[in-house]
């Protein structure tokens, strides 16, 4: 999105994950509104207040470092690079003649708005998707099995590749089907009083819609509650908006804008985690007995690590040195999956180190 890695990312992440908390987080100053003492007490909005200027002042700096980059390589007569999503953006605030003048302020709030509904969510469905595929090891067998033949050894998944991988992309279906990263969609507000089902709703009314209660309902799925990536393989039921019995990307003018996006990149990641590993529970754990509890929040996570042993499988190398890597924890946000990749690209030859809780994969060695 920003062409580059960000200098403050480990601050950003930080920062990110706290916006996220405070998002659904209990605010007794919710419940009595006109109140400026109570939501004085309460805090939430003095820490909501603290945390935007924290972003903002965050992507100011990510656009600051981003433009010197790009002087200092037009300076050194470099050949221009292909535009990414700030380029765009500033360019076309630049260029001007827009009804409404594109502000500093919207272009933060541009990055920060796909920074914040992207990271969170894919990891989330990716860590979700691991944990499915570890109960249901014969899921992971064939997913596996369909990954590994068509890619022949390779020593590297492309976006290319995924054309083929039909059963993972059934895997991605189900996953989203049980555990909707954003089980509640958006908030919305209703524009005119109406009835539905016998209820009123007035005009005025927060409508909350349960995609992840419609998504595991028995009058629309059998064997609701099981992961069964095969019900998709012959049913015309997809994400895209137009069947209501399966919205984990929600539906209408609000519809999830990056949907595409999401799937190619959860793909790609799980289909390098598949193709190039292995894994195993923790030592005495059986499938079964995998902790499934969710989280509570706007994007409904694990509540507690998905903890697993990688074994290398693609490329078979016998210098590679397994016991570099005991313990993989999933959590945090997807952005780190490329410095994942990038290792995998060098090779392996970069020494797995102990990373930080932000990271997407957390190597215990
Ligand atoms: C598995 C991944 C994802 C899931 C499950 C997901 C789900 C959702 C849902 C349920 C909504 C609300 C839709 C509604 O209320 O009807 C939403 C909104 C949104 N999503 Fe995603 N999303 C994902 C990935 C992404 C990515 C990768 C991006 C961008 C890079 C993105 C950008 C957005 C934005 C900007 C909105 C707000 C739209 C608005 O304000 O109306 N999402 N997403």
């Amino acid at each position: 999105m920003i062409g580059d890695r960000f200098s403050r990312r480990d601050e950003f992440l930080v920062s990110l994950e706290e916006g996220l908390k405070l998002l659904p987080g209990f605010n007794l100053g919710d419940l009595f509104p006109s109140s400026p003492f109570v939501s004085f007490l309460s805090g939430t909005a003095r820490r909501a207040h603290a945390n935007h200027r924290k972003n903002s002042e965050l992507m100011g700096c990510a656009i600051k470092q981003h433009e010197e980059r790009r002087a200092a390589a037009v300076a050194n007569g470099a050949v221009q690079e292909e535009e990414d999503l700030v380029d765009v953006l500033l360019r076309i605030q630049k260029e001007g003649g827009l009804d409404m003048p594109l502000t500093m302020g919207m272009i933060k709030a541009v990055i920060l708005d796909l920074f914040i509904a992207g990271s969170e969510t894919s990891a989330t469905t990716l860590e979700w998707a691991m944990s499915e595929l570890m109960r249901y090891p014969d899921v992971m067998k064939k997913a596996q099995a369909e990954l590994r033949d068509n890619l022949n050894c390779k020593t590297k998944v492309t976006e290319d590749d995924l054309v083929q991988m039909k059963y993972l992309k059934l895997i991605i279906k189900e996953t989203l089907r049980l555990h909707p990263a954003a089980p509640l969609l958006l908030p919305r507000e209703a524009r005119e009083s109406c009835k539905i089902l016998g209820y009123d709703v007035p005009k005025g009314t927060t409508v909350l819609v349960n995609a992840w209660a419609i998504g595991r309902d028995p009058k629309y799925w059998n064997d609701a509650e099981e992961f069964k990536p095969e019900r998709f393989e012959c049913s015309k039921i997809d994400f895209k908006g137009m069947d209501f019995e399966y919205i984990p990307f929600g539906a209408g003018r609000r519809i999830c804008p990056g949907m595409v996006f999401a799937q190619s990149n959860i793909e790609l990641a799980l289909a390098a985690l598949l193709y190039h590993f292995d894994w195993k529970l923790e030592e005495e754990l059986k499938p079964s007995e995998l902790d499934m509890t969710e989280d509570i929040g706007l994007t409904v996570g694990k509540k507690n690590d998905l903890l697993l042993h990688p074994m290398l499988r693609v490329p078979h190398r016998s210098d590679m040195a397994h016991s570099n890597i005991k313990l993989l924890k999933f959590s945090g946000m997807l952005y780190n999956t490329w410095v994942f990749f990038a290792w995998l690209a060098h090779g392996f030859s970069v020494r797995p180190i102990r990373l930080t809780r932000c990271w997407a994969f957390d190597v215990t060695t």
